[in-house]
């Protein structure tokens, strides 16, 4: 670590731990209803345990964000944070929003509207608090040393992010129009700016952990941006195709959705591809797998189980079953999860001091929440082409075909049972780095510096 206030950071990431394990309790919540145990319903009905795992999920990936951009954007600018104090502040205000609306929930007090359930109140808060956040981080990177392609798509990455919020807050009496707004944060989300923050987190730790010249990385990165806008933003068409907008949605979406993959691709490759150019120099090797195991797992579950259902002759028949699910599940552990977690396995023993990483614990972490994420995948995958097939090809009624998938969420909850396993040696691992140290303040050697001396 360069910069004392880096280790900021910390909070963040612990914060994603703990809000990891709250998702996971009420993903097993949901398996069980599925099986038939709805046993909470009197008090947590599907409903609100969906609204809390989903937004649970959101919530912490973008306090990952948060401490990747803390732990960043000093070093990529050269200076300490702006404002450690706003940034304590900032941390403290999130959580607090976020089990606000974590207890509203559980009393009904949401919007209904997935992914987007946070009350409006609450939106203004968040705003606030985001605004606080970007005030920060430009600061630094506005009065840095320098500028790095790497800190300037992070930071355009958050500041989009931040302003893609706003769509999701115009009141609109017309349910179509309100769903066609929510796609604009939903969707350019997670496949236009996140892919941003996702691809510079990359960037920086490929920089980090491989000692190829920043300039040869930087140049896979701007490749990666231009990808992901050209079949992004218009891709926004395959939310189109049912919910009341014009028909050329139809083949708009169809045809730019179909390229999206293209950009997981290039973020696929540009893991492997670095990793074999560096020849893996950094001692740090488990954040090395869950870097390069981003970009492939990202490519699968975003790039080709999106693929999967992306052309309206197939989304015609999926939308909006478990199929979604399935493909839902391995995305957004595959490119936010994941680089999350790869940010957080570099930073660590930077910020400690201690090195750990070279202990069966990261890697039994690795693989095992890996393989129960897989095995989630193809779980839902089983009820999902069942659902698809009862529901849809045959016409039984909807609750008569929950009825019959019942079963396969006996292997969900199994899956998810080792994934947990997996989740829980990452936390144990998290908990005995312990606590930031001024000692490791410019203390472990860098691969960069090596190479450049
Ligand atoms: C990391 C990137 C991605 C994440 C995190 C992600 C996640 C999700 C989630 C959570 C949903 C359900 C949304 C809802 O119904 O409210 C969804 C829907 C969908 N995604 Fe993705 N996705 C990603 C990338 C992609 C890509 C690249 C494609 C296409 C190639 C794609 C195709 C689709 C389609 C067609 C749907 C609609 C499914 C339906 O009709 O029910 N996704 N995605
Ligand atoms: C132990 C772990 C988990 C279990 C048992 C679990 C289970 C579930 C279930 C049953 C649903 C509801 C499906 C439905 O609507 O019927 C769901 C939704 C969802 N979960 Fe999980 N989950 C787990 C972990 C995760 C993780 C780690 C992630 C992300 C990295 C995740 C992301 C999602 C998303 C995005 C949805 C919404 C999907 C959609 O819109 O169709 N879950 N989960
Ligand atoms: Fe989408």
């Amino acid at each position: 670590m360069k910069f004392r206030t880096q280790r900021i950071s910390w909070l963040f990431f612990a914060t994603c731990m703990l809000l990891l394990c709250l998702q996971i309790v009420y993903g097993f919540i949901m398996g069980f209803a599925h099986m038939g145990y709805d046993v909470l319903h009197d008090y947590i009905p599907f409903n609100t345990a969906r609204a809390t795992h989903t937004n649970v999920l959101v919530v912490w990936l973008l306090c990952g964000f948060m401490g990747a951009a803390y732990y960043i954007v000093p070093e990529e600018s050269g200076r300490e944070l702006w404002s450690p104090k706003l940034a304590v502040v900032q941390w403290a205000s999130l959580l607090l929003v976020a089990v606000t609306a974590v207890i509203g929930f559980h009393f009904n007090w949401w919007e209904g509207r997935k992914f987007l359930e946070i009350p409006r109140p609450l939106d203004y808060l968040v705003v606030i608090n985001v605004l606080s956040f970007v005030l920060n981080i430009g600061m630094t990177t506005f009065t840095g040393k320098r500028y790095t392609t790497t800190g300037m798509v992070l930071l355009v990455g958050l500041v989009s992010a931040a302003l893609l919020y706003l769509p999701g807050m115009i009141w609109f009496d017309s349910q179509v129009m309100d769903s066609y707004f929510r796609w604009w944060v939903v969707h350019l989300w997670v496949e236009g700016v996140w892919e941003l923050i996702m691809g510079a987190i990359m960037s920086y730790l490929l920089i980090k952990l491989t000692g190829v010249d920043r300039e040869v990385i930087e140049k896979w990165l701007y490749i990666i941006v231009g990808l992901t806008f050209v079949s992004g933003i218009l891709g926004t068409g395959h939310h189109y195709y049912w919910i009341g907008a014009p028909e050329y949605w139809l083949i708009v979406g169809g045809v730019f959705s179909a390229l999206e993959p293209l950009a997981f691709l290039g973020m696929a490759l540009y893991g492997v591809t670095m990793a074999r150019r560096g020849g893996r120099k950094h001692p740090n090797k488990i954040a090395m797998y869950w870097t390069v195991g981003c970009g492939i797992m990202s490519f699968v579950g975003a790039g080709f189980l999106g693929f999967a259902h992306t052309l309206p002759s197939v989304n015609i028949y999926t939308h909006g079953t478990l199929v979604t699910a399935m493909h839902g599940h391995l995305a957004f552990w595959g490119a936010y999860a994941m680089i999350v977690l790869a940010i957080i396995s570099y930073a660590m023993p930077q910020m400690t001091g201690r090195k750990f990483f070279d202990t069966w614990v990261p890697e039994w972490a690795f693989w095992i929440s890996n393989i129960g994420m897989l095995s989630m995948t193809c779980a839902f995958a089983v009820a999902g082409v069942t659902q698809v097939y009862l529901e849809r090809r045959v016409g039984m009624d909807f609750l008569e075909v929950q009825a019959a998938v019942a079963v396969h969420f006996t292997a969900l909850v199994l899956a998810a049972s080792l994934f947990t396993l997996g989740i829980l040696l990452f936390i144990y691992d998290f908990i005995r780095y312990g606590f930031p140290s001024d000692e490791a303040v410019e203390g472990a050697a860098e691969p960069e510096a090596a190479a450049a001396k």
